[in-house]
């Protein structure tokens, strides 16, 4: 149970929270009493994560199937959130693939554009109906999901690091051009975290262990401690911060 109710009634949407990061934080919300639609690709993983929600925590859930290269599933996410709760006041743009470990003249063009379409455009679409929602209410405060290959990279990921640079320097632009109209935009850049997006990407086939060293603390991070850090640039305790991308990476970029 959460010791404080700092999103009581606020409505957020965050998509690519039917799994990982995107639930841990869906539900860090849902526990301080937000009312939180819960976006993502996967029908059947979603919707169980917005009843439990529901079921489990202070706040309200509902689950919209949303795949954000379509421009109308973000559209009818965005308006959902003002047609069943009134408003837009946090949006989390977290939904993601992961890199296709392959040297960058062996990618196809498909294998990259996907990564891109998903990961960048991804982002700007959701951006630009979340931004016309928080507009016309006043403000709003916007976290994108990058990576820490949006600050550096790592090889044989180069259509995975130029997205999340794109989504780091998205992320300042929406900052510039709508810190007048009260809407704050942020971002996140998590080192390795365990979720299934490591699982399934083709770095656990040999690479694994060498990549959890890497990371000064010796490990993964877990999706709560990124969700922590979503939560915080989201809320009144974030007021004065915007355009920047906050690394959480066990010290990974330190070294
Ligand atoms: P995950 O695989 O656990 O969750 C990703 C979610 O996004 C899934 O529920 C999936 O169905 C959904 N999704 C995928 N494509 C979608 C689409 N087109 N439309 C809507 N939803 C879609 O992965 P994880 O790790 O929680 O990833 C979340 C974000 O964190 C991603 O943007 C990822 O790039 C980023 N990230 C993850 C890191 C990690 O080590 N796990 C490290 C740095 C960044």
């Amino acid at each position: 149970m959460a010791t404080s109710m700092r999103f009581d009634g606020t409505v957020v949407t965050v998509t690519g929270s039917a799994s990982g990061i995107g639930r841990a934080t869906a539900r860090s919300f849902a526990e301080e009493g937000a009312r939180v639609v819960v976006a993502d690709v996967d029908g059947e993983a979603g919707t169980e994560v917005a009843d439990t929600l529901t079921d489990e925590t202070e706040g309200i859930a509902t689950f919209v199937e949303t795949d954000v290269t379509e421009d109308g599933d973000v559209r009818e996410m965005v308006t959902s959130a003002l047609d069943e709760y009134g408003t837009l006041d946090v949006a989390v743009n977290n939904a993601g693939i992961g890199a296709r470990y392959k040297p960058l003249t062996e990618l196809s063009p498909d294998e990259w554009q996907s990564v891109i379409d998903v990961n960048l455009t991804g982002v700007w679409r959701c951006m630009k109906h979340e931004i016309e929602a928080m507009v016309e209410d006043g403000g709003g405060s916007i976290v994108n999901t990058a990576s820490i290959l949006g600050q550096v990279s790592l090889q044989n990921t180069s259509e995975y690091t130029a997205a999340k640079h794109g989504v780091v320097g998205l992320t300042k632009a929406a900052a510039l051009e709508y810190a007048d109209a009260g809407i704050r935009v942020n971002a996140v850049c998590p080192g390795y975290t365990d979720t299934p997006l490591i699982d399934s990407s083709a770095v656990t086939q040999d690479a694994e262990a060498g990549i959890g060293d890497e990371h000064p603390m010796g490990r993964y991070g877990e999706p709560d401690e990124i969700a922590s850090g979503i939560v915080w640039l989201s809320s009144e305790d974030a007021s004065f911060t915007t355009g920047e991308s906050l690394v959480i990476d066990g010290g990974y970029l330190s070294k």
